[in-house]
Parts: structure tokens; sequence; C-alpha cells
């Protein structure tokens, strides 16, 4: 895994797991492995992408990509034919269009090359949702968000960290979670100032971490801002070179997941902080605590700072949980409240606008006291036990084979055969090495059961 400074990177492979079969992931040189899911290691601009399948993730980013680039050659072409057109423009306002007409270029070339450096390459297909994770926007829609946390001279990240640091208190967690880490200030400031051994930030959009890797190791990256709201001609499109005061600290370490089904272990951290993501996703929150209370030891705390915005195209009315109700919800999951205060924050103030808002926010910190039975663990017992048999379920008729062998194990689920006895036809049958039979019946059975959800 990145290191963005320092650190053997094997360490930190104890709090990662493979997240189509859950066991531990294998640390190799070439990159993080799971032995019995070949498809899960992926590495882009070396930063581990644990996904269900991690290829079709980064082709969504290319055509992300593409869809990007078009968008804004079509934007600088609207901009020169309001140059070409109008003769009657004054000299400020010609000045103004042909800023904004070079650095829309700039910008286009900019960000394609932090995408050249990842290597990830135009996909030339229509944008698509599939295989898509919830919550995640498309991948060039974070540019604020990157300005503010490297580019801006604004209190806002000191603001947010004054008031995170009072709720935490005298807490000094060793392995923080942060799930939706964006272009990772606040998760970076935070871990220098708790003096964090390991944390690892997870996100699933590719430009924020891009530019947090190179900055938080001491890279610079050039980037144009276009304010929504310009104070004068020349704002409409600012040079900036976005960089980090502190870069280097050790034990920072980037991973492009979902961080709402994080592949870690149970109780891998005794930290899990979730800034401005809570009520970004699709998910319930009612069924996204229980996620945050597995992934944390008992005694370890659950820490939240953000708004409670929600989405109302992705959410219902029921889950749009008031500040009470997120409490209620925690303390139900075993969670109990430490502190916790609502403050109205700066929020997007860029220098070279003229807009910005403030937003509430609630931070919090509960402690994780006892496990609680989770409602919607509704893992079967075969799945747990190769010798039970494997009853067939509804999708699974609908079921998308990504491979023959799935397909092969499909088709021998009949409600009777265990595992075991899958794997004994898989060697008959389909000459597969005795040896890594049950390894890869098993592998499939939860990748299908795990693909259930999104039939
Ligand atoms: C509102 S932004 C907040 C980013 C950052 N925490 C901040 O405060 O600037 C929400 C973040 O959640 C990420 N996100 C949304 N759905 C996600 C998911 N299922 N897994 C991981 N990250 C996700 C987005 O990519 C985005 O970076």
């Amino acid at each position: 895994m990145r290191a963005v400074s320092g650190g053997p990177a094997s360490q930190t492979y104890a709090y990662l797991h493979c997240p189509r079969c859950l066991r531990p992931l294998k640390w190799e040189e070439a990159g993080q492995r799971c032995g019995d899911c070949p498809r899960t290691g992926a590495s882009i601009d070396g930063i581990p992408v644990l996904g269900a399948d991690p290829e079709a993730m980064v082709r969504d980013w290319g055509r992300q990509r593409t869809a990007f680039d078009e968008e804004t050659r079509t934007t600088r072409d609207v901009v020169l034919a309001q140059i070409a057109g109008q003769a009657a423009l004054g000299a400020t306002t010609r000045a103004r269009l042909q800023r904004l007409h070079e650095r829309l270029e700039r910008h286009r070339v900019q960000v394609g090359a932090l995408f050249d450096a990842a290597g990830v390459a135009r996909v030339e297909e229509p944008l698509s949702r599939d295989g898509r994770v919830p919550g995640e926007g498309v991948a060039t829609a974070y540019f604020d968000q990157i300005h503010r946390d490297w580019g801006w001279d604004t209190p806002e990240p000191a603001a947010a960290l004054e008031v995170v640091l009072d709720v935490i208190g005298d807490l000094r967690p060793e392995r923080m979670l942060v799930l939706g880490a964006g272009a990772c200030r606040l998760p970076y400031d935070l871990h220098r100032a708790l003096g964090v051994q390991t944390t690892v930030a997870v996100d699933i959009n590719p430009l924020p971490f891009f530019v947090a890797r190179r900055v938080i190791a001491g890279e610079p990256v050039d980037l144009v801002e276009f304010p929504r709201c310009p104070r004068d001609s020349r704002s409409v499109a600012v040079d900036r070179t976005l960089r980090c005061e502190h870069p280097g600290a050790d034990g920072f370490h980037l991973l492009f997941a979902d961080g709402l089904e994080p592949p870690v272990p149970d109780g891998a951290f005794d930290l899990v902080f979730t800034p401005w993501f809570i009520d970004q996703v699709p998910k319930d929150l009612a069924t996204l605590v229980p996620e945050l209370g597995r992934v944390v030891a008992e005694g370890g705390a659950w820490l939240n700072h953000g708004p409670l915005l929600y989405q109302p195209s992705h959410t219902q009315p029921a889950h749009r949980y008031r500040e009470d109700e997120v409490h209620e919800i925690a303390e139900a999951n075993g969670f109990s409240m430490l502190r916790h205060r609502w403050d109205r924050l700066l929020y997007m103030e860029s220098p070279a606008g003229s807009q910005g808002r403030t937003e509430g926010v609630s931070t919090f910190l509960v402690r994780k006291d006892r496990a609680v039975a989770r409602a919607d663990d509704d893992s079967p017992s075969w799945l747990r036990d190769p010798s039970i048999a494997v009853h067939r379920w509804p999708a699974l008729d609908d079921y998308q084979p990504p491979h023959p062998m799935f397909a092969a194990v499909a088709d021998l689920i009949d409600g009777q055969r265990s595992a075991e006895a899958i794997a004994e036809q898989m060697v008959t049958r389909f000459k597969l090495p005795a040896e890594a039979a049950l390894g890869g019946v098993m592998t499939c059975l939860s990748e299908m059961w795990r693909a259930r959800r999104s039939l």
C-alpha cells in the first residue's frame, strides 16, 4: 500500500482484507494481492484499489476523463465563439474571455497529466453508472475541495481542525480509518496533530487522491481554479500551486475502496473518522453505523464531522436523520456519547470568489462499548461452514458470472450440494487442482452472495 511517506507498507496490510472473500491480503513486492482472488489487486498511481472489480472502476474513471475532456473543450469553444462573434467587446471583457479560453485549455492539460501519470487512459465510451460505488460522484466533481485543502489561504482547514481536536479531547488513537477522505487535508492535519501511527484514508474518487498523494509527499501540483462567482475579471481563472505546508508525515496511507464496506478486518482500528461523509452516501445511516462498529475495536471510537445535508436524489425522507436521531442510532449500535458540538463553519469561501456560505456542522465522538449483533448480518451458515448444503437464493438466477468458473459453480448449486461437494465436482468435471478447489469455490460463493445486493 502506498505509504505517502516512510514506513514499511507491508505492516499496513495487517489492517486490510480482500473485499471479495474477506480473507487477509498478502503482501508481495508487486503490490497487494489476495491469493484466492487474483483480480483483487490493482494499483493506480501507486495507490491500491481494493474493490470487487478494480478494472471496471478504472475503466469508469477513463470514461469520466473523456467526458471531462470533451466538456472542457466544448466550454472553451463557446468562449472562443464569444470572442470572435462580439465585435463590441470592451478591452477588459475581451481579456477576461481570452484568459478563460487559455486557462480552460491549461486546466484540461493539467488534469489530463494527472490521469496520464496515474495510468488512467481515456475510454471512448458513454458514461455509465454500471459498477460505480454508491455515493461516488464524477471524477471531476471535487475541484473546489482540492483547492480549499491545498491551494487557498483560508481559515477553513484550521477552523475544522480546531473543532475536531476539541471533540477528540485526550484520545490518542494509533490506527485511524478515514472514510470519504477526499483531498485529505483534515485527515492529514488530524493524523499529524494526534501523532497517529497508521492512518488509512479511503475514497473512491481519483483526482482528490492523485493530488493529495503528491502534495503530502512534498510535490507541488499546478491546477487552475475557476471560482463560481469570480471577484474581478482576472479571477475567472486563477493559477494555483497546491502544496502542503508540512509534508511527509509517516504512516499516512491512501486506499481506493468502498467506504460503505471498507475492506478491513473486524476491530482493526481504534478510530474511524467520517468527515463530511455520512450524509453524502445513499446508504441508510442505520445500516452504515453497524459497519462502523465492525471496523472499530471495543473501546475504540467513531468521530464524525460534517453537516447533515443528505442528497434528496438518493435518500428517503425517513433516512434524513437529524443530529439527535444520529446520536440515537450510534447508541443503539453499542456506542456511547463522549462529546459533541454543533458549529456554524465557513464553507468553500474561495479568496478569488465573491461567494461562500456557512454550514451547520455536527461533530461528535462516540466510544464503542460493546459489540452489537448486526441485523444485516445475513451471511448464511454455508458460507461459514463448507460442509453445509448451499441453498439457491432468488437473485442467483439473474447473476452475471464474471468468469466461466463462477458460471460452473452457480450451475452446481442445487440446494443439496455443500461447498465441499461442489469443489469435488469442479475437480472431476473441470479438472480444477484438488488443493485449490475448495478455496476457489468458497471465493465464488462469497462473491455471488455479495453480488446479490446489487441485483
Ligand atoms: C463531501 S465530500 C467530503 C470530502 C472530504 N472528507 C472533505 O471534507 O472535503 C464526500 C467524499 O466522500 C467520497 N465518497 C462518496 N461515496 C463514497 C464511498 N462509497 N466510498 C468512499 N468514498 C466515498 C467522495 O468521493 C468524496 O470525496
